[in-house]
């Protein structure tokens, strides 16, 4: 994708023409890849399992699973169209439709949640592709080969209570994700999500083979699969919103900006589900891959977000050229990674192009080192800070460090929020002509997805928030 030109605000307003000055996607394909690089990512492999874990699985999954289905693709589709009807940043794409439909142009606070949710996300996310890059000399190294789950556990507390190490890939994940936020050129990477996206899902696929020689696949299936709704809390369900929205890149404007790079003739639905479908296949195969042997070695679901870095290793540990494949996969997965960081501080540099009239590489610089600074805090709080929860006064934030109070009010808070904004925006004030002739339904399939827009995702998400939030 050739990104934004000058900088000089190119937007004037006019919504016709507008997508042509920029370039589009070369295909569907294109914009699925770019799409499903920014959805695949730490939420799938790292965050799922271990969110599922925490909130005793089956039941939780289900919920998960209906979030996906019944919010996350009715909003990716608002998203996407929002972003292809507006042609531009999406803070100006709102912007043009709101002049266009005559709306208020407060909507534009849209893309300001994004901005806001983008800063904090990638602050936190680029610690945990941190821990990726520092796992694939672990692995390479031949360490883990053999190991018990104490050792394994212990090479992992030892990256957590070193600040230095951690600092150290933390700089190196920003680095990669403002090299190729800075040269503003995808081309390349969409290639590579063409090759490494399987590459992960096989590999995956390899760890499920093994996790079923374990002897403990049946009972993990039956963990991920067979709901238990009394393990299920009120909180459990806003996490599982929460983690939808995550996981699907929603919620910041982020499917708005690549929507702007599609052409006008493809369809927004077909590519809408198969994004979130190869997501949440390549989830639920992490899960599969996981607890397998977390069972298989007395370890606790429940472990927290270190749980893939204490499960899978030992695997590799095992596994017949482990070495080799643990390597892979950890190099794979810091890809799957920065895809989707890069597409964190995209939204935000476009905005600083756009709006303030700054060059391409001067916002990546200062956006970039804002989150790196921010970065810092997490970091800390997995050593130093560990014992310092700053809103502990707060019976449901009683315990959370810096970094889980950034990971809660971001992913809980603030995506479900700006998916809500987006949901009103497609279900109570845009152009029903023009949204229907930019999603070219059928008008059952339309009205299924008015219908869902206007008030299913607005009521789910409200309901959830007020039983946990009120
Ligand atoms: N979806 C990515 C993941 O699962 C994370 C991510 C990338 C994201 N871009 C986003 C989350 C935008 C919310 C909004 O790892």
């Amino acid at each position: 994708m050739s990104v934004s030109s000058s900088g000089s605000a190119a937007y004037s307003g006019s919504l016709e023409g507008s997508n042509a000055q920029r370039g589009l996607w070369s295909s569907r394909l294109a914009f699925i890849l770019a799409a499903t690089g920014s959805a695949v990512g730490l939420g799938n492999i790292w965050k799922f399992p271990y969110v599922t874990g925490e909130n005793g699985g089956g039941a939780f999954v289900l919920v998960y699973l209906l979030c996906i289905a019944i919010i996350g693709i009715p909003i990716m589709m608002a998203e996407v169209m929002i972003g292809r009807r507006g042609g531009h940043s999406p803070v100006n794409s709102i912007k043009a439709i709101a002049q266009r439909d005559g709306l208020n142009p407060a909507w534009k606070l849209v893309g300001a949640v994004g901005i806001l949710a983008g800063f904090l996300i990638l602050s936190f996310y680029s610690v945990i592709g941190g821990w990726a890059i520092s796992y694939v000399g672990t692995t390479a190294s031949g360490q883990l080969s053999g190991q018990t789950a104490d050792a394994v556990g212990a090479i992992f507390s030892g990256l957590l209570s070193n600040p230095g190490t951690l600092l150290l890939w933390h700089t190196v994940f920003m680095a990669l994700v403002m090299l190729v936020v800075a040269k503003g050129v995808r081309s390349g990477l969409e290639r590579a999500v063409s090759i490494l996206m399987p590459a992960l899902f096989v590999l995956l696929l390899i760890v499920v083979g093994y996790a079923m020689t374990t002897g403990h696949f049946g009972q993990a299936a039956a963990f991920l699969f067979q709901p238990d709704f009394s393990k299920l809390t009120t909180s459990g369900v806003l996490v599982a919103l929460g983690h939808a929205f995550f996981t699907l890149s929603l919620g910041m404007a982020v499917m708005m900006a690549y929507g702007s790079y599609l052409p006008k003739k493809i369809s927004i639905a077909k590519t809408s589900i198969t994004v979130s479908v190869i997501d949440t296949g390549v989830a639920l195969l992490a899960g599969l891959a996981i607890f397998p042997i977390v069972f298989a070695n007395g370890l606790e679901p429940g472990a927290g977000p270190g749980l893939i870095f204490q499960t899978l290793p030992l695997a590799f540990g095992q596994m017949p050229l482990g070495s080799l494949f643990g390597t892979l996969f950890f190099v794979l997965l810091i890809f799957a990674a920065w895809t989707s960081g890069i597409s964190l501080l995209e939204p935000i540099v476009e905005w600083l192009e756009e709006q303030k009239g700054m060059n391409r590489t001067v916002s990546t610089l200062g956006a970039g080192a804002v989150c790196w600074a921010l970065g810092i805090a997490s970091i800390l709080s997995l050593n130093l800070w560990a014992d310092f929860a700053p809103l502990g006064f707060i019976p449901m934030l009683e315990g959370k460090t810096i970094f889980d109070l950034l990971d809660f009010f971001t992913a809980n808070i603030l995506l479900p929020l700006g998916g809500l904004l987006v949901a009103l925006m497609a279900g109570w004030v845009m152009s029903k002509p023009a949204m229907e002739k930019e999603l070219a339904l059928s008008p059952g399939a339309f009205s299924l997805w008015f219908v869902t827009v206007r008030f299913i995702t607005p009521i789910a998400v409200g309901v959830v928030f007020i039983y946990n939030l009120m």
